[in-house]
């Protein structure tokens, strides 16, 4: 396949982007598929330099400019993605992006929802939750986005099991680690596996 006609990736990151490294390094090189873009609302996150590394540029705005402007969304229009990607994105994405955007974002999530989602459950907050309801399963949530947080459909859901030893930080360290081993395939198999 010649570059122009690879299908677009563009990821949404507002952090420290370690699944951003994962998707640029599996995508790098790949036939099909080529990572094109980063969107970010912190100037200050350590993605930026993740992702310049791979050649990749980014659009950096702030919470106003993606509600209450079309900055994202023109240039989103402008470039027409085949996938959205949020990646430790932690705004809420606006409808006017969802619905022109319909069935081609994803989220991924640190726990099996419709558990463990919606407002306050991010980052250590869910394994602390998961932890103290004495849950034995926890795990990673793919899942298309609407403009309801953590609702949308679910593509993918990978369990692993919570061990009476776990603390918080070790059960977020391996479900950290299972998002690397499946969003990028997962991502490929949407693009590729014709959804
Ligand atoms: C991940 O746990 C992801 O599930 C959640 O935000 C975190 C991002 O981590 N949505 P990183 O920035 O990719 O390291």
């Amino acid at each position: 396949m010649s570059h122009k006609n690879h299908k677009k990736v563009v990821l949404f990151a507002s952090g420290s982007g370690s699944n951003v490294q994962k998707i640029c390094e599996y995508f790098q090189n790949h036939e099909t598929i080529k990572v094109t873009h980063l969107y970010c609302n912190n100037s200050k996150a350590r993605v930026l330099e993740k992702v310049t590394a791979f050649g990749i540029d980014y659009t950096l705005f702030n919470k106003a400019e993606l509600l209450d402007s079309d900055k994202v969304l023109e240039k989103l229009l402008k470039t027409s993605p085949d996938l959205i990607v949020l990646a430790g994105f932690l705004l809420k994405i606006p409808k006017k992006i969802t619905e022109k955007f319909s069935n081609k974002i994803i989220n991924i999530h640190p726990a099996l929802l419709p558990g463990f989602g919606g407002r306050g459950m991010y980052g250590i907050n869910i394994h602390k939750a998961v932890i103290n309801k004495k849950e034995k399963r926890t795990g990673i949530s793919i899942h298309y986005v609407n403009e309801k947080y953590d609702e949308g459909a679910n593509i993918f859901q990978k369990e692993i099991s919570v061990k009476e030893k776990d603390t918080p930080l070790t059960l977020s360290k391996r479900v950290l680690k299972i998002e690397h081993e499946y969003f990028s395939k997962i991502i490929e198999k949407i693009l590729n596996g014709g959804k």
